[in-house]
């Protein structure tokens, strides 16, 4: 197997805590990365690089692992430009839009839906990211849900099913037949193609109970529970996404003392979606209090056309640096390590012999530059598996 070594990486970003200057970010300076196949089998220090087929010197710029943006709505249709322009005139933000991009996304061919995923995540792969998460959801229907998931599988392994995004249309005057329909038939149409289950719990969308029976059901189907818990208001969601070891719940805008307390203690990531607060003119979610409290944190970018139309890392990585209390190197660690602890994953997310060689080369000396130099194309070469893809 051919094997490649990049060299000359003025800080290397490894996120093995026993490494280098001994933080959560394991930075190792003046350091290499030797890729074998699709696998990292060496790290260290240039001097120390083993001889390798190939070499690409970074001459001094810094490597930091792929992103796992482990949140993202990419199964859709059409795009909600006024819905964004009467926001920014002063119109708040409300659930209800996604109503606009289901009759959108029913009406697109499944050829469209497809390209739309494609278009998304190769803009996202310009801008690091190596693994992502996508969810059904804008299809409400037994087929359409389906046919989403079938079509977020061409693309990705990380794939959740959604149907108790909001209550379909179609069932507006019977709320309970809709999640009799979401915990039956449209679970048994869906479970084959999804790994997650994830319900939008918020005033007008699912309450506790509906949230706990519609996951309760996925769990018995075999789909893990994630869920859009304390987005737009207190509520039930997160309380819920510990009880059921949920792997990640998120948003977490609106958190009591409880839930952060909650999220400290269990084993749920608590996955922070800074573009959606962005773009709706929303609270900021408050990661300091989180961090503090021994959350885990993951951030993500919840790429959707109504909430947070962004499919860049480097983005909210910026803003959760500047406006949710993250230090540049806690927002670097949550983009990454933290995504793959959201998806369960230990492949992922951390430079180290073994994992999955998802590396990304930034036109900067340190990982730092992302925060600091916000809106700058930084990202010069992505590989993912071991390949170069960008
Ligand atoms: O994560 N909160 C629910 N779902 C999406 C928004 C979807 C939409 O507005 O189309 C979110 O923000
Ligand atoms: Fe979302």
């Amino acid at each position: 197997m051919t094997t490649t070594a990049v060299t000359h990486i003025a800080s290397l970003v490894t996120n093995d805590p026993s490494l280098g200057n001994g933080t959560p970010l394991g930075l190792i300076q003046d350091a290499a990365v030797v890729i074998e196949g699709d696998r990292i089998v060496w790290t260290g220090e240039s001097s120390k690089a083993p001889a390798t087929d190939n070499v690409l010197d970074a001459a001094g710029r810094a490597v930091i692992p792929g992103f796992v943006d482990s949140h993202s709505h990419l199964v859709f249709a059409g795009d909600r430009t006024q819905e964004f322009n009467a926001r920014m005139s002063g119109q708040p933000y409300r659930a209800g839009g996604i109503r606009t991009t289901v009759a959108a996304t029913r009406a697109a061919t499944d050829e469209e839906l497809s390209a739309n995923v494609a278009r998304y995540l190769a803009e996202a792969l310009r801008q690091g990211t190596t693994t992502f998460e996508t969810k059904s959801g804008y299809g409400l229907t037994v087929e359409d849900e389906a046919r989403a998931l079938r079509i977020a599988g061409r693309h990705t392994d990380e794939v959740t099913y959604l149907g108790a995004h909001i209550v379909s249309p179609d069932y507006a005057d019977d709320p309970a037949g809709y999640v009799d329909l979401v915990t039956g038939p449209m679970l048994e149409a869906c479970a084959p193609h999804a790994r997650w289950i994830d319900v939008f719990c918020e005033q007008g969308a699912f309450d506790g109970d509906q949230a706990r029976a519609i996951l309760t059901a996925g769990l018995a189907r075999g789909l893990h529970p994630r869920i859009h818990a304390n987005q737009l208001s207190y509520g039930p969601g997160v309380q819920l996404a510990v009880e059921l070891d949920a792997a990640s719940a998120d948003h977490c805008t609106h958190l009591t003392d409880a839930d952060v307390d909650a999220l400290g203690q269990g084993n749920t990531v608590a996955t922070l979606l800074p573009g959606a607060e962005f773009s709706t003119r929303a609270t900021w979610p408050d990661a300091r209090r989180l961090l503090d409290a021994g959350a885990t944190v993951a951030l993500s970018t919840d790429c959707n056309p109504g909430s947070s139309f962004t499919s860049s890392m480097p983005f909210c990585v910026a803003l959760a640096v500047r406006d949710m209390g993250m230090t540049p190197d806690e927002a670097i660690w949550s983009a990454t390590a933290g995504g793959a602890a959201a998806l369960r994953r230990t492949d992922i997310g951390r430079i180290v012999p073994g994992a999955r060689a998802d590396l990304v080369l930034l036109d900067a000396p340190s990982h730092v530059h992302l925060a600091y130099r916000p809106g700058v194309p930084l990202v010069s070469a992505v590989w993912r598996s071991g390949e170069r893809v960008a």
